[in-house]
Parts: structure tokens; sequence; C-alpha cells
């Protein structure tokens, strides 16, 4: 059942977090509903615009529609990734999201309001929720780069400001976190003393945490073993999810941990089966492997067990 991020966070809020996991393709899909219902998961699927420019939009939805009829107990929201102005009306638009993230933090912050407030009155005329986003984080994010260095955290001030004029239904801050596999240049830290100031100007606000991904070592080091080349790959400490969804945090991103464990997959795979040209056979224990992958971080965020309690929230 496809539901609005909104409902979602109405369970969650102060309790757990909900996974947003990207997927462009058949395989993910597959093993993310599979990983969901295996961990009893309500869970966001995150679709970015390259992954509607990598097959075709209309592709993405038929493997959603198709996911929900082979899982009919999942209940999930489709929400976009870091979208433009235009890319929001055309989701708005299509009846299918239930949620658009306009990504207007590369803009001055009079402008991202004003560009906030359109997506937020087009989207809400339909029912559809908006993620917006205040502060910039580092690393790599479509059209957008911006240097660690250069990376801004979301003022506290500012932020309350910036929902009370925009009227967007959560906000994605920048607290140290950034997008891809190499995080935090020194320590792995996030600031929890910025995300308690945001807490406090905006009690009950559903905040979203970007650039989640913990990069697990040991994954890194399986693919290095099998001929990657990551090197001072780093991600979050996925024990902090916790204490983050105590201070308002209600969706987490995370792309690049499953872009590792299909790394992995595959290099391994084909290391270990040089004659090997079937593409199914990596691609069921990729399928396998994510959900498993997925289950587990669940378990991390706190949303593992709560498919039933959003149900009856749900009144289903
Ligand atoms: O934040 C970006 C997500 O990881 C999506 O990545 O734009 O390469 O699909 P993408
Ligand atoms: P990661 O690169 O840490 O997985 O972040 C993904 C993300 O924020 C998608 O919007
Ligand atoms: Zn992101």
């Amino acid at each position: 059942m496809i539901v609005t991020t909104k409902k979602l966070f109405e369970a969650a809020y102060g309790k757990f977090a909900i996974g947003a996991y990207n997927i462009n393709n058949l395989e993910q899909t597959m093993g993310l509903f599979q990983g969901n219902i295996d961990s009893q998961a309500p869970f966001i699927i995150q679709i970015s615009k390259g992954a509607r420019a990598y097959t075709h939009k209309t592709m993405l939805e038929g493997l959603i529609r198709s996911a929900e009829e082979i899982f009919p107990e999942a209940i999930f929201a489709v929400h976009l990734d870091h979208g433009d102005e235009q890319t929001c009306y055309d989701c708005i638009e299509s009846g299918f999201y239930s949620s658009v993230m306009i990504d207007a933090s590369h803009e001055p912050f009079e402008k991202n309001i004003a560009i906030t407030r359109r997506v937020v009155e087009a989207a809400h005329a339909k029912g559809i929720v908006v993620e917006a986003e205040l502060g910039m984080l580092g690393g790599v994010e479509e059209h957008v780069s911006v240097d660690e260095a250069d990376a801004k955290l979301t003022d506290p001030d500012q932020a309350a400001e910036f929902v009370e004029r925009t009227g967007c239904d959560s906000l994605a801050v920048a607290i140290g976190t950034s997008h891809g596999a190499y995080k935090f240049s020194g320590t792995q830290a996030l600031r929890f003393d910025v995300l308690e100031e945001i807490q406090k100007r905006l009690p009950g606000f559903p905040l979203v945490m970007h650039g989640s991904s913990s990069v697990p070592q040991e994954e890194v080091e399986r693919i290095n073993a099998a001929g990657g080349r990551l090197i001072g790959a780093k991600g979050v400490d996925a024990n902090q999810f916790k204490r983050a969804a105590q201070l308002g945090v209600t969706k987490i991103n995370i792309d690049t941990d499953g872009r590792l464990v299909w790394t992995r997959v595959h290099r391994e795979y084909f290391r270990d089966h040089p004659d090997n040209i079937d593409l199914r056979k990596p691609g069921k224990i990729f399928m396998q492997e994510y959900a498993r992958f997925i289950a587990a971080k669940n378990e991390k965020l706190g949303s593992a067990g709560q498919l039933e309690t959003v149900r009856k929230l749900l009144g289903g």
C-alpha cells in the first residue's frame, strides 16, 4: 500500500526512523520489498532523477506496482529524491508519487524559500507531501558539487523560519553527513548539538538525514579483495540512528551501502566463476543479499517490527 511519508512520520516521530532506500532496477526493487517484509518494516522508496533517466521513469513505476502485487503486505511511500522544480511538477502530475523532495538548498535562502513554496502549493493541492532541504551536505549531489570544506550545516534559527514560510512537511538538515562512500575527512561524528537546537525550534516536526550510509569496512575490504579500489571509504555509525530518531529524525536516506552490496556480490561472483555468463546467477545472489542488508539496516533504524503499528494507525 502506497502512503504518504507524513503518515509514516506520525508513527515514527521520536521513536524510530524510516529507512529511505533508492532503487534503479528490478533486482534492487525485489530485494527491497523482500527485506522490508522479512523485517516487518514500513519503508520509503526513493527515486532520483538519475534513476528516472536510467531506463525510463515509467519502468520504475511498473516495477513498484508489480512488487506491490507480489508483496501485498508492504506499506511504503514513493518519494522523489533530490528533485528540481520541474521534476517535482512532473512527479506531482503523474499521480504515482506520494511524496517529493524539492532540493533548492544550493540557492540563496530567499530563493530556496520561493521555489519550495511553489512546489508545496502544487503538491498539497494534490494531497502530496513535500520534503525540502536547508543547509548543504558535503560530497556530490546531482548537478551540485559542494566541497566538504564548504559544506554548510543547517542554521537552527533559519530552519524554523524556513518551515514556517514554505509550509513544507519535512526538512532535510545538514548535520555533518555527506553523500557517497567518502564521508568525514576527520573523525566520524554527527553534529547532535546542531540537531538538538533544530528540534528545540521545531518540536514535533519531522527531520530527514541524507548521506547516512555506513560504508561498512568489511564490505569495502571484500570489494577491494575482489579487484575493487575504494581507498579511504568511510560512513556514518549506524548505532547513532536511534539517538538521531529521538531528536526528531524520522527518515534516514541510504543508497551508497546498497551499491556496495551490489559491487561486492558481482565482483566476488565473477572472480570466483570466471566462466559464467548467466546474469541471473549473481542477480539472484544480489536480491537475497540486498534483502538481508535491508532487514539488518531496519534493526538499526528501529523500523523493524513496526509494520503492524503503522497498519493500525492507518486504520487497516
Ligand atoms: O543522493 C543521491 C542518491 O544517492 C541518488 O544517487 O543521483 O546517482 O541516483 P543518483
Ligand atoms: P548515501 O550516499 O550516504 O547513501 O546517501 C543517500 C542519500 O542521501 C540519498 O538522498
Ligand atoms: Zn540525499
